[in-house]
C-alpha cells in the first residue's frame, strides 16, 4: 500500500539511521518545491484556523515552518497524546498555532510555552548575535487575553521565566513527558540546557525541532546542535528544510 504523509498509520515511512528519512524527505521536498502550505494545506480547515491564530498574535515563524510543525503534530508523533514543549515563544504566535491545532484535533495534550516573556537573558558574546533584552516587546497581557478570549487554557500553558528556573518544576510535575520539542530560543547555552534536561523524559521517537540553527544570525544555535546532538549523541537529522529535525530516542532501524 502506498504510504502517505496525511495518514498517521503510514508512519514511520522509511527508517534509516534512527530517523524517519522517508517522512523528512517528503515533508521537506513538498514544502520547499511544491508549495504544500498553500496548495494541500490551503484547504485544510484546521491548519487554516491555526494559521489565523498565529497571525492574530504575531509570529516570527514562517508559514512553511508552521506547516511542518502541523504535519508532525497531526500525523507523525508516535504518541499523539504527548505534550509539546516550546522553548522561545516571544509574542506567542507559534505556541498559539500549535495549541489551536491540538484543540481542533481534540487532543488531550497541551503546549507548554516557555519564555521569560521579558526578552532574551544574557547571551554568549562570541557565539550569539542576539543580546540581552532582545524580543522584550512581547505584549504579554495581550497574550493572556487572547488565550482567555479564545478558550485556549485547556491546550496552552505559559511558563514565564528563564528555562533553568522553570523547566525542572514542569518536568517534575508532569506524569507524561513531552513528545515534541519546538526549540526557538536562538542562543547557544539555553539550547544545550533544555535538550539535556528533557532527554530523560522523552518517549520513543520524540521529535526535536530546531527553528534557528540554519539562520545567519544564529550560529550559536548551530554550535549547540553540532556539539550536543551530532557529536555527543551521534544523532542524524531527519529533516533539514524548513527545520532541522531530530528523533530521540532513535527509531529502531527495520
Ligand atoms: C525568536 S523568539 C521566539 C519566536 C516565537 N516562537 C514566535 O512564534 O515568534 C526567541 C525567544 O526566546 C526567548 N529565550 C531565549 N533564551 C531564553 C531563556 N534562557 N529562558 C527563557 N526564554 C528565553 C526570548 O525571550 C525570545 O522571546
Amino acid at each position: 500500500m502506498e504510504k502517505s504523509i496525511y495518514d498517521a498509520s503510514s508512519y514511520p515511512i522509511q527508517v534509516s539511521n534512527g530517523r524517519d528519512i522517508g517522512a523528512g524527505h517528503t515533508r521537506g521536498c513538498w514544502l520547499e518545491f511544491s508549495d504544500l502550505a498553500n496548495k494541500d494545506l490551503g484547504s485544510d480547515p484546521i491548519f487554516q484556523r491555526a494559521l489565523r491564530a498565529a497571525n492574530a498574535r504575531g509570529t516570527l515563524v514562517s508559514t512553511n515552518k508552521l506547516a511542518n510543525l502541523y504535519l508532525i503534530l497531526r500525523y507523525a508523533m508516535p504518541d499523539p497524546q504527548a505534550h509539546v514543549f516550546e522553548f522561545g515563544s516571544y509574542m506567542g504566535g507559534s505556541a498559539v498555532f500549535m495549541a489551536t491545532a491540538l484543540k481542533l484535533l481534540k487532543r488531550g495534550s497541551r503546549v507548554f510555552a516557555f519564555d521569560t516573556f521579558e526578552g532574551m537573558p544574557e547571551t554568549d558574546p562570541v557565539r550569539d548575535l542576539h543580546r540581552q533584552g532582545d524580543f522584550a516587546d512581547t505584549k504579554f497581557d495581550g497574550l493572556l487575553s487572547y488565550i482567555r478570549d479564545n478558550e485556549l487554557q485547556t491546550h496552552l500553558s505559559l511558563v514565564k521565566g528563564r528555562f533553568d528556573e522553570t523547566l525542572p518544576g514542569v518536568l517534575a510535575e508532569q506524569s507524561q513527558g513531552p513528545g515534541l520539542l519546538h526549540v526557538d530560543c536562538d542562543i547557544y547555552e539555553p539550547i544545550k540546557y533544555v535538550i539535556r534536561a528533557c532527554l530523560p523524559h522523552l518517549g520513543p521517537g520524540s521529535h526535536i525541532v530546531f527553528d534557528d540553527p540554519l539562520h545567519g544570525s544564529c550560529l550559536g544555535a548551530f554550535d549547540a546542535v553540532q556539539e550536543l546532538l551530532i557529536r555527543e549523541l551521534n544523532l542524524t537529522a531527519e529533516q533539514a528544510y524548513p527545520h532541522l529535525v531530530f528523533r530521540y530516542p532513535s527509531l529502531p532501524d527495520a
